[in-house]
């Protein structure tokens, strides 16, 4: 089957500047993490990335580690990106990183040179591409020297083997020194990868900040908090979902009678504002100027498409951020 992109793809989605760059970022963009790797459908991981691409997604998010199998997500991606959007790779902005366990011995995760470099190679080679747009440390690494960790993803820049350079999950203070280290290297920090959603309000606490004063943009990973943004554990762990999943990273556990009450009226709100809770919660992350682009997960093209509409309506009155505020308490 031959895929041709609708020519009306960018009709509809909204580009937001990234920090201070020159880069454009679509308000939502797709992540790889889950759906996309050996034990997924692969038929179903191709219909969501066309229909992504589809809606002006032009973001796709990676890492060295996603699958499961860890590497899969890459493998899978490349095979669909070398058979049907070849022509359109001057359109797409591709990130991966490093920082996770990702081989045995001493050079399989965390910050060194040796491992961030050899990372990116392989991700290459399993993406099947020549540079990956973004290449991100996945995580702060506290017993390597900062300056060793981006000095590595300079060298990456500079070999032309990533056009900008990334952090996640670095603490405010954290990103202000990797964020002078690269702008005295000539690599200036395009953008961070924080988790942020309704549920994990932790960059509100100075991060925010930071990035704003940096110029760095801002892209919030797990904006529905893994799925429990939305209605759909409102009457228990539904089978195909992440909780219901014994090797996920949302336990079932997470889904206590007290989120549940927080929920339902989060969910109750989001139907008085003409959305489903989803679409609130991303729209929510979205309206803090210093986030780029929220960063979704999808299973499906039903998932894909719902949770795009969170862009019909982004506006807050002053009472309905107040009421969420009061409902987050
Ligand atoms: N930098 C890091 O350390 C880091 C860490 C984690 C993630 N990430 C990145 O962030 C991306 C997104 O993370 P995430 O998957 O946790 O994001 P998320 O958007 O918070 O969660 C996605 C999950 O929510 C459910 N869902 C999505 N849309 C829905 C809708 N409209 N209605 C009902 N349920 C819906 C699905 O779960 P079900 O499967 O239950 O249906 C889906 O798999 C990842 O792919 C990865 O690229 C980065």
């Amino acid at each position: 089957m031959k895929y041709t992109p609708l020519s009306s793809r960018y009709a509809n989605m909204k580009y937001n500047r990234c920090g201070k760059s020159g880069i454009l970022l679509p308000a939502v963009s797709l992540g790889l993490w889950h759906n996309f790797g050996s034990v997924d459908d692969f038929s179903n991981a191709k219909r969501v990335l066309f229909k992504a691409f589809d809606m002006g997604i032009t973001h796709f998010d990676l890492a060295n580690n996603y699958g499961p199998l860890p590497g899969t997500a890459e493998k899978n991606f490349g095979k669909i990106l070398k058979k049907h959007f070849r022509p359109y790779r001057d359109e797409l902005i591709i990130s991966s990183k490093a920082g996770y366990l990702m081989w045995d011995g001493p050079y399989g995760e965390w910050g060194s040179r040796k491992y961030l470099l050899s990372s990116l190679d392989q991700s290459l080679k399993r993406m099947k591409l020549d540079y990956v747009d973004i290449f991100y440390s996945h995580r702060p690494d506290p017993n390597t020297p900062l300056e060793e960790t981006m000095g590595a993803l300079d060298q990456a820049v500079k070999q032309g083997k990533a056009l900008y350079a990334g952090i996640s999950n670095y603490s405010a203070k954290q990103t202000k020194l990797a964020s002078h280290i690269l702008r005295k290297l000539g690599t200036p920090c395009l953008i961070h990868q924080p988790r942020y959603s309704m549920l994990d309000r932790w960059v509100e606490d100075g991060l925010l900040n930071t990035l704003e004063e940096e110029g760095i943009g801002g892209i919030a990973f797990s904006p529905l908090a893994q799925g429990l943004l939305s209605n759909k554990y409102l009457k228990g762990v539904p089978e195909d979902s992440r909780a219901a999943n014994p090797n996920g990273f949302l336990q079932k556990s997470a889904v206590t009678k007290e989120v549940i009450i927080k929920l339902e009226k989060l969910n109750k709100l989001a139907l008085e504002r003409g959305q489903s809770l989803a679409q609130m919660a991303l729209a929510w992350v979205l309206r803090k100027p210093q986030i780029t682009s929220v960063l979704i997960g999808a299973r499906n093209v039903e998932q894909l498409e719902d949770s795009l509409k969170c862009l019909d309506h982004t506006e807050f009155t002053s009472a309905e951020l107040d009421k969420i505020e009061g409902l987050l308490k």
